[in-house]
């Protein structure tokens, strides 16, 4: 059996991990050994590197030391928790993975999205998802979900506009890669939205 690479996107508080347990479950049923991998983290180092971008009291972090630490964290998942399980045959899911840093850092920061994925083509060698699921969710929504929460990561406690740019840089690149990048309105019910995403999954692995 060939592995599988899928990843979740979608800004803060769009329902990723709800969503991540049902697929696993799917995938589970058709016999698949499954990995799941948060970003950033994932790794023991990577969740070292995860603390330092998002601590609260890091504000001085420059906007390219954030990019260049997103893809540390990410080219040790890559290294050493994905390429194995797709060699083995594994279905990989990725809460987060490459679309993040082309959004937050590319989008939210301005750094220019061409220049997150060069940066990261070295983190990722050959190593790409094959199906992105984008839990598209009005960035207002987003933020009252999350402050129901506890507290505020770095990241989380930027401003509406800053998250409103992320939402709106996701929607802009489902349109630039539809093959890979499918939206899926988060507000439809928890089970709606399962449906969705197995019906892509159908589509794409197990079509006869
Ligand atoms: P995470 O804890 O997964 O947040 P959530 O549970 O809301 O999905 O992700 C941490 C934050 O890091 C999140 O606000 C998005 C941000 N992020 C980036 O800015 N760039 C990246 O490359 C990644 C992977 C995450």
């Amino acid at each position: 059996m060939e592995g599988i690479f899928i990843t979740m996107e979608g800004p803060d508080g769009s329902g990723k991990t709800t969503q991540i347990e049902l697929l696993k479950t799917y995938l589970e049923e058709k016999g698949y050994d499954i990995v799941i991998a948060r970003e950033p983290g994932g790794t023991a180092i990577g969740e070292v590197i995860r603390e330092v971008i998002l601590n609260p009291e890091h504000k001085e972090m420059s906007h390219m030391t954030e990019l260049l630490l997103y893809a540390s964290a990410r080219a040790q998942l890559v290294n050493q928790v994905i390429a194995p399980a797709l060699l083995e045959g594994k279905a990989v899911i990725c809460d987060r993975f490459v679309e993040s840093s082309a959004v937050y850092q590319g989008i939210g920061r301005g750094l220019g999205v061409d220049t997150v994925y060069e940066v990261n083509n070295y983190a990722l060698g050959n190593v790409k998802p094959m199906l992105t699921i984008f839990m598209d969710l009005d960035a207002d929504q987003g933020i009252r979900r999350k402050k129901k929460q506890a507290e505020l990561d770095r990241m989380e406690q930027e401003d509406l506009s800053f998250h409103e740019r992320v939402v709106e840089g996701y929607r802009m690149l489902a349109k630039l890669y539809p093959e890979r990048i499918v939206p899926i309105d988060a507000m439809l019910p928890i089970e709606e939205i399962h449906k969705k995403i197995v019906d892509e999954v159908e589509k794409r692995f197990f079509a006869k």
